[in-house]
């Protein structure tokens, strides 16, 4: 049995045990969560450990991206499995500050970013979310100082807007996407899955499904729009409401015409019961 990772709780303990880790020019790895980790936060640990030599995992469940009706208050905590995970994986320091050492009194500085994160994708819905999620991988970057950091496509509009910002703040961090680790029957693994009823569970790998056959269908030189209205249809008849699914250029996430040329990516938000699924593919 391996031993548990350092833990640090505060901003001068963090220091020290990064100073420690560098020590002798070692790389590190950020890999930025909130815990409640599954197997595809631990595809991520792996791939931190192949890009450095130490790897530091936050566990952070950030306030400020959550709105007011959203799920902070009951957003799953499970600090013990998650610890017997990064145990098993051998990472090296787990940062985990609360709340106020994070935003202690009085603070009063946030980053705005803009490009993709006003695609009309995610913002549309959640509108102050990339903001919270940009100033706290900003403080992640500061507070860790890694040569990279490791971020799902999962959630591809959030992976588009950190890369941009860290090259923008000249933050000195690559920006490392990896991809998304499914369930055998294709649904997008998230914390949030637990939400699911075993009813919506079992509709819910539609939403891949449907991502699957759209991208089929563009590849073979398919009508663009009419092949999103039957993914839409798709979505819909199986029980989702759809907030959207749309075609997209896959680094600028700005609109992209049928016979534009450039890298695709297909993304989709849809509403099953209480709980809000994302995921997308390559086209
Ligand atoms: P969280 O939802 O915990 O996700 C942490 C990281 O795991 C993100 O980079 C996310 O894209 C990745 N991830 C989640 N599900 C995945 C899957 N099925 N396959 C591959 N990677 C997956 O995203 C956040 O936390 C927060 O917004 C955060 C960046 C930590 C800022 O608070």
């Amino acid at each position: 049995m391996s031993r548990s990772p350092r833990v640090a709780r505060t901003v001068s303990a963090l220091r020290r045990e990064i100073d420690s880790l560098r020590a002798r020019k070692a790389t590190v790895a950020l890999v930025p969560t909130m815990g409640a980790l599954h197997e595809g936060h631990i595809s991520l640990v792996r791939r931190a450990r192949r890009r450095a030599d130490k790897v530091v995992v936050s566990i952070f469940v950030n306030p400020t991206q959550f709105a007011p009706t959203e799920d902070f208050g009951s957003y799953p905590r499970t600090w013990k499995e998650d610890i017997a995970k990064l145990t098993a994986e051998r990472v090296d320091l787990i940062w985990h500050p609360d709340g106020k050492v994070m935003y202690p009194a009085g603070f009063a500085s946030r980053i705005v970013p803009e490009g993709a994160a006003l695609a009309g994708l995610e913002d549309r819905f959640r509108p102050h979310f990339f903001s919270g999620v940009a100033t706290v991988v900003a403080k992640l970057f500061t507070q860790c100082r890694p040569d990279v950091a490791i971020f799902g496509e999962k959630d591809y509009q959030q992976l588009r807007v950190v890369t941009q910002m860290a090259g923008d703040l000249d933050l000195g961090v690559r920006v490392i996407g990896s991809p998304t680790v499914r369930e055998r029957d294709g649904l997008a693994m998230s914390s949030r899955n637990v939400y699911l009823n075993a009813g919506e569970r079992r509709v819910a790998p539609t939403l891949h499904r449907a991502l699957k056959n759209l991208a089929t269908r563009l590849r073979a030189g398919e009508d663009m729009q009419a092949s999103i209205d039957a993914g839409a249809a798709t979505i819909t008849e199986a029980g989702f409401a759809l907030d959207y699914l749309v075609v997209r250029h896959a680094e600028t996430l700005a609109p992209i015409a049928a016979d534009e040329s450039g890298p695709r990516r297909i993304l989709v938000a849809a509403r099953i019961g209480t709980t809000r699924l994302i995921d997308n593919i390559a086209a």
